[in-house]
């Protein structure tokens, strides 16, 4: 038997954390191609429940995986004091993800801190989740009395076999469906379903899940099977380009063209002819949306990274836990944010990459 031996992830020193700013912070940031900060994604466990193989597959996720001790992981009270930092400096979303981020304990508890943060004009967050669904019919009361306002909930098909397939290890989809449905009455709309469209292994699965959101109030997304981390044996001929998505669905519902609601936003709209819904598609391979990229992640354990294919991140632990003060690390996620200048999946597309270190996988980093 071949046994493959899987580093840490973080296998490689952190970047180094500046620590002054360029000009007064804080205040609204923008990074070295004008981009603003915006969306904090925050990873709360590096675990999750399913397999699924674009993501998680099970012969390197397995039982001898180094998962983060429970030591390494930040806090509810150390997340939420970076996050209210971030805040301050121009971020209006918060997602939860994980992993599976309802997998990590009291979830609830970090909700409903977040959910009390203000911006500086007093409003109150845009603050979302992404779930693969199984432990949401449990949870979405709780989660919504916490504070949440929405959910997004990965679903890879509604044939049981193939979902079953994907998520690996035999979960059904009637229970993410009910978690669905749950997350419908306890009022996390509007709700978002994420597909990760695999040429070959679910693409059947594109119209009947149209049928099934369509009049619902569910804004389904259809993903290109993205090259993330380096466990998935990823393949350009897996990729189904979401040209040909809109193509098949419009040959079946008849499809018109929607604005952005927001810029940098990562879906690109399309309203049912008949007004019975939006769906969305999110095309990161063929037409990268790196130029107005706002987004930046927190990993579970601290690190702040810049792109979802970013090989290290920032180590903004080492400042909580050294005893910096608000205003240090104020100036450290302003330094971190005005150097940026990540724009990965539109290099790739320009053939333009050198070849590099090991990039983080997603279920470290969340989506
Ligand atoms: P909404 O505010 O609900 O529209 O969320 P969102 O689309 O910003 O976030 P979501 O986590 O639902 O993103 C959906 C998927 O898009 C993710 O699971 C990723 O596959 C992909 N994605 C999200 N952000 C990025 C990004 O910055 N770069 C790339 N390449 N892909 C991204
Ligand atoms: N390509 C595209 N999206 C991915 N996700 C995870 N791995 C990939 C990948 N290789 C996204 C999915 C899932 C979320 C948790 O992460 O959208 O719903
Ligand atoms: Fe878990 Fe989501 Fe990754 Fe699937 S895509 S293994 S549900 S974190
Ligand atoms: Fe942003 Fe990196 Fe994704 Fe481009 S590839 S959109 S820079 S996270």
């Amino acid at each position: 038997m071949v046994r493959r031996v899987i580093p840490l992830v973080a296998q490689t020193a952190p970047l180094p954390v500046p620590m002054h700013a360029v000009g007064e912070a804080p205040g609204p940031l923008h990074d070295q191609l004008q981009r603003p900060l915006r969306d904090l994604r925050i990873s709360v466990t590096d675990r999750c429940n399913f397999r699924c193989s674009y993501c998680m597959p099970k012969e390197v996720f397995n039982k001898d995986y180094p998962y983060l001790p429970h030591s390494a992981l930040l806090s509810f009270e150390e997340i939420a004091r970076l996050a209210r930092l971030f805040v301050a400096q121009g971020v209006r979303k918060i997602r939860l993800t994980g992993g599976e981020p309802l997998l990590r304990k009291n979830i609830e508890v970090l909700v409903a801190q977040l959910a009390a943060l203000r911006t500086p004009d007093g409003a109150p967050l845009d603050l979302t989740l992404t779930t693969n669904g199984s432990l949401l019919a449990r949870k979405a009361a709780s989660l919504k009395a916490a504070g949440l306002n929405r959910v997004t909930v990965s679903l890879d098909g509604l044939d049981d076999t193939v979902f079953r397939r994907m998520n690996d290890v035999d979960f059904p989809v009637a229970d993410v469906l009910h978690g669905i449905d749950a997350a419908q009455r306890a009022g996390l709309g509007p709700i978002k379903v994420n597909m990760v469209v695999k040429r070959g292994t679910n693409e059947q699965e594109i119209v009947p899940m149209a049928r099934h959101f369509r009049g619902t109030g569910v804004v389904l997304r259809f993903i290109e099977y993205m090259d993330v981390g380096a466990t998935n044996g990823w393949r350009m001929d897996e990729v189904l380009p979401s040209a040909e998505v809109v193509q098949r669905l419009s040959a079946e519902l008849p499809l018109v063209a929607l604005d952005p609601s927001a810029p940098g936003e990562t879906a690109e709209r399309w309203g049912y002819a008949d007004g019975s819904g939006e769906i969305g598609v999110i095309s990161s391979v063929t037409q990268a949306f790196c130029h107005d990229c706002n987004r930046a992640r927190l990993s579970t354990e601290g690190q702040v990274y810049l792109c979802l294919f970013a090989s290290r991140g920032h180590d903004l632990r080492g400042l909580l836990r050294g005893g910096a003060s608000d205003a240090d690390i104020t100036q450290a996620i302003a330094g971190i944010w005005q150097q940026r200048s990540d724009r990965y999946s539109q290099l790739r597309g320009a053939g333009m990459l050198a070849p590099r270190e090991k990039r983080i996988e997603m279920s470290y980093i969340g989506g």
